[in-house]
C-alpha cells in the first residue's frame, strides 16, 4: 500500500495550513500557548519507555507537567492518556482517569480507556457509507456496525511524538498517517493531535487532518473519568450538566434514528445539574437500549463557536471537570459495558460505571444521515477542531 513519507507529510500539512480554510462546521481555535519549534525535554515534559510492541517497536510515555502539580501521562500507542492527576478541594492530587499500568493490558483488550479515536468516533451503521456515488465498506467491529475507527483504529496505532516546551505547561504533538483504504476509508489522511497542558490545569486537545481524496473524519478523545480518584467506586454520585436541549435517540444497534428529541421531561435532561445515577434506572426505552446513558447530546449553539458543553462535579472531593468544545455533539457514556473483568490501576477491578466518558464529536452515523452536520473532508481543506478539559474544585 502507498505510504506518505514524513517529509511529504510536513510539506503537505504546512501548505494546507498556510493557505486553506477550515472544514465546514469547524471553528478556529483559541490562542495557542507560545511554543518553540525545537523538540525538547524540559522540567515540564519527561520521556520514558512504557513498553514494547510484539514486533519490537518501543512505546514511549511522555509525562506532561505544569507548575501547579498536574501531571498527564500520554503514551505513543493510541495517543492514550494513561494517568491524569487533579487536585481535590484540599489540594491533594490524584489520578482521575481509568487506565492500566502496563502495555500488555492495553494490548489485551482496552475498552478505549484514554485513547484517541479515529477515523470516526462513534458508530457508522453497517460499516457502509457513500461519497460522490461510491460506496465504501468499513471494518465492522460492533455487531454489524463500525465503531471508533474499526478493528485497528487510531487507538491501536503508534503515533510519532514531538514534545515542545511551553512557559507554564507542556505540549505534545502526535502525528499519524492513515493510508488510503485503512479500515476501508478513502484517502491518505495525515492527522495531528496536539495535547497542551496549560499552567492553570487545562488540557487542550487540538485535532487537525488533511486528506488527498474526499473522505469522512470525526476524531475524539475517550478518557473515562472518575473524579473520586477511587476506581472501585461507581461514578453515579457525580453531578452532571450538559448544555443540550436535545439528544439523539438510537435503535437497538445504538445508531441514531435521525430524530433530535427534546430532553425536557426525560431522564436525558441535564440542563440543570443532576446526579448521574438519579434516573439511570428509570423505565425508559432509550436507557434500556444503552444499558444506561450511551447517547449523543445535541449541544446548544455557542455564539463564539467554542464554549462549555458539559461539567461534572464530585461532591465528596470537590473536583470539577469542565469540557469546552467547538463540536456540535457530545457522547455521554456512563461506562455501562465495564463488567468487573478488567484489573483496576490501584487495585480491585473496573466494575460497571467505574468511569464516564464525555466524547466531543459530530453526531454518530453522520455519513449516512444527510440532516446531520457534515463530516466530509475534501482535499485542500483542513479538519480542525478543539476540545479543552479543565479540572478545578469547588
Ligand atoms: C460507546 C459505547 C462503547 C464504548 C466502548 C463509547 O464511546 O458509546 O457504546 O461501548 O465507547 O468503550
Amino acid at each position: 500500500m502507498k505510504t506518505v513519507q514524513p517529509s511529504l507529510f510536513c510539506f503537505v500539512f504546512l501548505l494546507t495550513l498556510l493557505n486553506l480554510g477550515c472544514k465546514e462546521n469547524k471553528k478556529e481555535s483559541q490562542t495557542d500557548m507560545e511554543t518553540e519549534n525545537t523538540p525538547m525535554e524540559s522540567d515540564h515534559i519527561v520521556k520514558s519507555t512504557f513498553g514494547e510492541m510484539p514486533d519490537g517497536t518501543t512505546v514511549d510515555k511522555y509525562t506532561l507537567k505544569n507548575a501547579m502539580g498536574m501531571e498527564v501521562d500520554v503514551i505513543t500507542y493510541g495517543g492514550i492518556i494513561t494517568r491524569w492527576t487533579a487536585p481535590d478541594k484540599n489540594g491533594k492530587y490524584d489520578d482521575v482517569v481509568l487506565g492500566f499500568d502496563d502495555l500488555k493490558s492495553y494490548l489485551d483488550g482496552n475498552p478505549y480507556f484514554g485513547a484517541l479515536i479515529g477515523r470516526y468516533g462513534n458508530r457508522i451503521a453497517k460499516g457502509k457509507f457513500s461519497l460522490d456515488g461510491q460506496t465504501y465498506t468499513l471494518a465492522t467491529n460492533d455487531g454489524e456496525n463500525h465503531l471508533h475507527g474499526g478493528l485497528k483504529g487510531f487507538d491501536k496505532v503508534i503515533w510519532a511524538a514531538t514534545p515542545k516546551s511551553a512557559d507554564e505547561g507542556a505540549i505534545l504533538e502526535l502525528t499519524y498517517t492513515s493510508v488510503d483504504g485503512e479500515e476501508g476509508y478513502p484517502g491518505n489522511l495525515d492527522v495531528k493531535v496536539t495535547y497542551t497542558l496549560t499552567g492553570d490545569n487545562q488540557l487542550e486537545v487540538l485535532y487537525e487532518a488533511v486528506t488527498d481524496k474526499p473522505t469522512v473524519v470525526n476524531l475524539t478523545q475517550h478518557s473515562y473519568f472518575n473524579l473520586s480518584g477511587d476506581f472501585t467506586q461507581s461514578v453515579l454520585d457525580h453531578e452532571l450538566f450538559l448544555d443540550a436541549d436535545a439528544y439523539l435517540p438510537v435503535d437497538g444497534g445504538l445508531i441514531p434514528t435521525g430524530e433530535l428529541r427534546p430532553v425536557s421531561g426525560t431522564p436525558f435532561d441535564f440542563t440543570t445539574s443532576k446526579v448521574m445515577g438519579k434516573e439511570i434506572g428509570a423505565d425508559d426505552e432509550q436507557l434500556k437500549l444503552g444499558k444506561g446513558y450511551d447517547h449523543c447530546w445535541v449541544l446548544n449553539e455557542e455564539e463564539s463557536g467554542f464554549g462549555l458543553a458539559a461539567s461534572a462535579f464530585h461532591p465528596a472531593t470537590g473536583r470539577v471537570l469542565e469540557v469546552y468544545t467547538d463540536e456540535p455533539g457530545i457522547q455521554f457514556y456512563s461506562g455501562n459495558f465495564l463488567d468487573g473483568t478488567l484489573p483496576a490501576q490501584k487495585g480491585g477491578v473496573y466494575g460497571q460505571r467505574a468511569g464516564f466518558c464525555l466524547e466531543t464529536q459530530h453526531y454518530p452515523d453522520s455519513p449516512n444521515q444527510p440532516s446531520f452536520p457534515s463530516v466530509r473532508l475534501n482535499p485542500g481543506e483542513t479538519y480542525k477542531t478543539k476540545t479543552t478539559f479543565r479540572l478545578t474544585t469547588k
